[in-house]
Parts: C-alpha cells; sequence; structure tokens
C-alpha cells in the first residue's frame, strides 16, 4: 500500500521485526519499555525505514532527541570525520578542543549574562544527578525540592526527583533522602483550594503552598536548589507560566537556593526558540540539556554560573565517556545549525500548525479532554469524560495503536497515561506533517467504536 510518503508493504509489525521481538524477549529483560514493536532498518529526516521495507513518518524523535532530523547531513559528516581522527580520548586523560569548544557555545547559548561554565555527560539522568552535587557542594546544603509530574530519569537520585511511582520508583526503595516536592501549576487538573482552572489563581496557590514547603518544612537554610522542567516533559507537556517562573527566579535568588532548570526534553528549537527558558523569560543558576543537544548521538551538559559549576574539587564531577567526541562533534554540528537560525523558524512553522490542529480537533472530538504545550511542544489529553475528566489511558494506547498500524509513530505521556504528545523532527516537511494528522485524525474513530461498547 502506497499512502504519499507512508509506505506500507507489510502488515506492521511486519514478519522480520515479528522475528527481532522474539529475539528480544529471549535476550532482553522486560524493563525497557517499546512504543511501538517496529524494528528500524535506517531512518532519514522524519521518515523511518523499517526491517520489513515499510516506511513510518515519525511523530515521536526518538523521544525527542531528532530535532534536526534523522541522519541530519551536517551531524553525519562531522562525526564521520571525527571517527576517523580519533574516537575515545577521556576529557579526564588526554583533554581534546572540541569539548571545550562545546561548552564554550553553551555557556553562549544558554540564558544568564554572567560567567559560565559547561561540564559534559553521556545522558539526561547523569546531568541531573551532576546537577544536584553541584548545587549541593556550592551551598553546602543539602535539601532538593522538585515539582508534581516532573520526570528526571531513572538512576537514583533523577528517579527520586521524579514524581510518577509506577513504572519509575516502585519497588526501587529507598529513594534518595532530603527530596521534597511541591504542586507544579497543572491548571486542567488543579483541586487545590478552590477548584478552578485559572493559570492566575492555580499559580498562586501553588506558589503559596511551594513557599509553605521551603519557608516552613526545609527553611531556606537547608535549601540547596529548587528543579522544575519549564515545560513537564513526561509528565503530559504542561508548560510552566511566566510569571510562576518569575516568583520562582526572585524565590530562589531571595533565599539563596540554586534554581535548576530541566530543559532536557524543552531544549534546542523543541518549543520554538532554543530553550523553553528563553520563552519565560526565565534565567536558571544551572541549566540540564540532553536530547536535542546532540542530534542523535549520546551527550549531555550542565551548564551554569561559573562559581556554582567551579565548587567541586578536582575530579568531584567526571566520567570516562561524558562528552565523548563523537557525541562532542555531533552537538557542534546542531548548535551551528541553531545559530544560522533557520531551524527555530521551521520549528515555529511546525508548531503553529500542531497547534492549530489540535485545537480544531478539540471541538470535534469529545475525547480531548485538555490541549496544550509550548511551540511543537504539544500534547492531548484523552478523557472519558469532559466534565468528570477520568483520564483515558486505554484511548492513548489504542490511538497509538492505530497509527504506527498505519505508518505514523507517535507517543503517550502523563502520571495518568492518558496524554499524547508530540514530538517531530523540526525539520519535518509540510507534506509529512499533514500526512501524519491525517493517519492520527482517523485514529479517533477507533475510539467511537469502543466508546459503544462501554
Ligand atoms: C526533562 C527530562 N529530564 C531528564 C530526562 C532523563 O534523560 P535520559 O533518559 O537521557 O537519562 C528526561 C528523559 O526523558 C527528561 O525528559
Amino acid at each position: 500500500m502506497v499512502l504519499g510518503t507512508v509506505l506500507l508493504k507489510t502488515e506492521i509489525p511486519g514478519p522480520r521485526s515479528r522475528e527481532l521481538m522474539a529475539a528480544r524477549q529471549a535476550h532482553v529483560p522486560r524493563g525497557p519499555f517499546h512504543v511501538t514493536p517496529i524494528f528500524v532498518k535506517s531512518a532519514k529526516g522524519a521518515l523511518i525505514e523499517d526491517v520489513d521495507g515499510n516506511w513510518l513518518i515519525d511523530f515521536a524523535s526518538g523521544i525527542g532527541v531528532n530535532n534536526v532530523g534523522h541522519c541530519d547531513e551536517a551531524v553525519v559528516a562531522a562525526v564521520q570525520a571525527q571517527a576517523a581522527e580519533f574516537m575515545h580520548l577521556a576529557f579526564n586523560v588526554t583533554p581534546y578542543e572540541s569539548y571545550i569548544e562545546l561548552c564554550k557555545r553553551l555557556n553562549e547559548m544558554t540564558p544568564g549574562d554572567f560567567p559560565k561554565k559547561t561540564f559534559l555527560a553521556n545522558s539526561g539522568a547523569e546531568a541531573v544527578e551532576n546537577a544536584v552535587k553541584l548545587a549541593r557542594a556550592y551551598t553546602k546544603k543539602q535539601a532538593i525540592v522538585c515539582f508534581d509530574h516532573a520526570f528526571h530519569g531513572r538512576t537514583y537520585m533523577a528517579m527520586t526527583l521524579t514524581s510518577k511511582a509506577k513504572p519509575y520508583k516502585a519497588g526501587f526503595g529507598p529513594l534518595n533522602p532530603e527530596v521534597h516536592r511541591a504542586p507544579f501549576p497543572y491548571p486542567y487538573r488543579w483541586s487545590g483550594n478552590a477548584y478552578t482552572e485559572d493559570q492566575d489563581t492555580v499559580d498562586e496557590q501553588c506558589f503559596a503552598e511551594f513557599k509553605d514547603l521551603v519557608l516552613n518544612r526545609i527553611t531556606p537554610y537547608d535549601c540547596a536548589a529548587v528543579i522544575v522542567e519549564p515545560v513537564l516533559g513526561e509528565g503530559g507537556f504542561i508548560p510552566m507560566s511566566k510569571g510562576f517562573a518569575a516568583k520562582l527566579r526572585a524565590f530562589c535568588t531571595e533565599h539563596k537556593i540554586v534554581l535548576i532548570a530541566d530543559e532536557i526534553q524543552s531544549g534546542f528549537g523543541r518549543t520554538g526558540a532554543l530553550f523553553a527558558c528563553d520563552q519565560l523569560g526565565l534565567v536558571p543558576d544551572l541549566m540540564t540539556t540532553a536530547k536535542g543537544l546532540g542530534g542523535g548521538m549520546p551527550i549531555s551538559a550542565v551548564t551554569g554560573r561559573a562559581e556554582i559549576m567551579d565548587a567541586t574539587g578536582e575530579g568531584g564531577i567526571g566520567g570516562t565517556f561524558g562528552g565523548s567526541p563523537l557525541s562532542c562533534a555531533a552537538a557542534l554540528a546542531v548548535c551551528d545549525t541553531f545559530k544560522k537560525g533557520e531551524i527555530l523558524e521551521r520549528a515555529r512553522h511546525v508548531g503553529a500548525q500542531v497547534q492549530e490542529t489540535l485545537i480544531a480537533w478539540q471541538k470535534k472530538h469529545a475525547a480531548i479532554g485538555n490541549v496544550r504545550g509550548l511551540g511543537t511542544m504539544m500534547g492531548f489529553e484523552l478523557v472519558k469524560d469532559r466534565k468528570t475528566k477520568e483520564p483515558w489511558p486505554e484511548a492513548a494506547k489504542q490511538l497509538t495503536k492505530f497509527c504506527y498500524e498505519n505508518g505514523l509513530i507517535i507517543m503517550t505521556a502523563g502520571t495518568y497515561g492518558n496524554v499524547v504528545r508530540l514530538l517531530m523532527p523540526l525539520v519535518i516537511k509540510d507534506e509529512e506533517l499533514k500526512q501524519g494528522f491525517d493517519i492520527l485524525e482517523r485514529s479517533f474513530a477507533t475510539l467511537r467504536m469502543t466508546r459503544q461498547s462501554f
């Protein structure tokens, strides 16, 4: 079957994907999850070719990584050139220039007009771990405040900071001490002092709880850092308001608390600006980045105030592979692309189309309870009933399955598993976007059938 860019030669998953899934079950533990049962042969731009010769449109970007597209030419060329020179030395043994150049670029690109330094690691979780270490070393305080619905990774501190228990934390305790959680303004599901969806009221009530937590239950004398995602990612694409961001900033400055912005999912153009913080007017003390930074290569960074970044002794932070030469080469190519600026224009164009489409769908499809996000980081929440707002995670699964069976890869998110999030490469072509939307919209028909038997 040929459908424009989507080309389906077999049923999905095809025979070779099924074979590989059987081998996967035999040799790989249950833990690592799969959004789709499709095994990949190649990928380019916003398209993925599976091992059975089918071509699918990608609205997931490997969880928000391939912002510049799969196999971006500049990234591939940079990695190939670097591989021919040297692949690994360990920055801790014999340093190399590309590490320093990338740190310099990140110091320039991130918000904040003050001296900055950057440390490179491998994964998002590792960046979060190091940001917490630096904040504690600098402030000589211990408590860390995080938020409801947050996701910061799967290592012990990152997992402790993460909100959702299943599958991330349940059964893995004991978790880390000195971690406290405040409510994140989530107007659609706020049931605080008074039921309201008004952003300003929810911000005010959440901030009052946050303040009470830090002032009375921790005290600023013991509070080292506050870590927050400017747009909640795994938590369901919930943007923080400018007002809440400003209050957090002022409070942390007043009480000498390090403010860490986790831009691992929201960074590198995902929201239509280089960083979500740029849109919110938020200048954090430390910022964690990963995903989009490497254009497909594993790399992460902590960037921030030089005096905080210098707080550990020599050897206090580091690692064998952190800031690998291959990943630095890829990340520098990504930074060049963002410097040229067209990709941000493209991101805003794609974001506008996504928003327009989702808002139109909300008027047509009763299952969509809430549409939200920032830029192209948009999602919608599926509910069984708009009045009760009962989450409908089965619907999110059903849409995902229909989509991949028909040539589109999407992902879900949210504490209740009922959010469909859209994370297409920012370079996606208009016709690919349109075709992806056609498939996604067709998937709503499967809900109508389920609803009848409800
Ligand atoms: C906001 C945020 N922080 C941290 C992480 C963890 O990153 P990684 O999976 O690379 O460890 C993620 C991953 O989804 C994320 O979205």
